[in-house]
């Protein structure tokens, strides 16, 4: 198993890369790639680490080195929030870097499953679809935006606030990442109940839970480390399901059947080839049927956006 991370001297792909290191299956590599010359040192300093997983570092304005033989591609290169900012403003610079290196994995790696974490990822998922379409190569079981920071987020709050063990607790989050777009299923978590107000607030938190951040770093980036975990345990469980473990169930920013909008945050089985089925997530409450009429047109805006910049 080959797994590639591009943005691998950022605040989430150093994270990021260190939880590789320590959890990918033994005999595994890990390749980091960034445009920052830092690269290869992070490589030789997690190479340090005694644990049976090569990893090997690249920059430079070419990242196919990097890209050649990956099994798995984690994105998180381009630019994080600053507060006031939200995640549309880093469309701009995001946009035309995600365009860039996803050209070079349908060059090198078509076969790849690749997870994008860059923001706004509502939109870098659709530029990478149209990419990938361009260059014949698009699968949509194989492109995943990574949403799993607002499942591991849900799970958290939920926990604290019902005095639950966090281990035992699983939140569907469905729809896109940003703002209201953002859909945690709180009426489904088993063993914990909320009033309205409750559900109010903690959907409210979970949606801006990213901002907390951001404005708690006042100015130096947003969330990392959470980001880091939430991205090893993603891809984890791409590996898990290439390698055939039954079961592996993960939601995430991916096409799916289309019934409101191309691409939707949802829970999906992952298997040898990505996405092996697009999972049923249930009844939702009349607060959530509501709250998802009324983000549809942000995400398909989003989505459009991307479609848009790509032509
Ligand atoms: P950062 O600024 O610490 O790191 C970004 C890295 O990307 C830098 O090392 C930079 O050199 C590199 N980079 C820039 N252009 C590149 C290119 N063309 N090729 C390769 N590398 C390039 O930012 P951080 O905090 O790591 O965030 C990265 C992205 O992840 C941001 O877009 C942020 O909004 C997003 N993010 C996504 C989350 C999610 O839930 N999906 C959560 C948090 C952040």
């Amino acid at each position: 198993m080959k797994v590639a991370v591009l943005g691998a001297a950022g605040g989430i792909g150093q994270a990021l890369a260190l939880l590789l290191k320590n959890r990918l299956p033994a005999g595994a590599e890990l390749s980091l790639y960034d445009i920052a010359p830092v690269t290869p040192g992070v490589a030789v300093d997690l190479s340090h680490i005694p644990t049976d997983v090569k990893v090997k570092g690249f920059s430079g304005e070419d990242p196919t080195p990097a890209l050649v033989g990956a099994d798995v591609v984690l994105i998180s290169a381009g630019v994080a929030r600053k507060p006031g900012m939200d995640r549309s403003d880093l469309f701009n610079i995001n946009a035309g870097i995600v365009r860039n290196l996803i050209e070079k994995c349908a060059a090198t790696c078509p076969k790849a499953l690749i997870g994008i974490i860059t923001n706004p990822v509502n939109t870098t998922v659709a530029i990478a679809a149209e990419v990938l379409k361009k260059a014949g190569v698009y699968d949509k079981h194989r492109l995943f935006g990574i949403t799993t920071l607002d499942v591991i987020r849900a799970e958290t709050f939920v926990a604290e606030a019902k005095g639950l063990n966090v281990d035992n607790v699983r939140v569907n989050v469905i729809g896109g990442h940003s703002g209201t777009t953002i859909l945690p299923l709180l009426s489904q978590v088993e063993g914990a109940s909320f009033t309205e107000e409750e559900v109010a607030a903690m959907t409210k938190r979970i949606q801006n839970a990213g901002t907390e951040v951001v404005e708690a770093k006042a100015g130096g980036g947003s969330a990392t480390l959470s980001m880091g975990q939430a991205a090893c345990r993603f891809g984890l469980s791409l590996i898990k399901g290439l390698q055939g473990e039954a079961n592996v169930i993960e939601c995430a920013y991916v096409e799916g059947n289309g019934e409101h909008a191309t691409f939707f945050a949802q829970p999906v089985r992952l298997g040898k080839n990505g996405i092996e089925a697009v999972l049923d997530y249930g009844k939702l409450s009349a607060f959530e049927q509501q709250a998802m009429a009324s983000m549809l047109d942000t995400l398909k805006a989003d989505i459009q956006l991307g479609i848009d910049f790509v032509k």
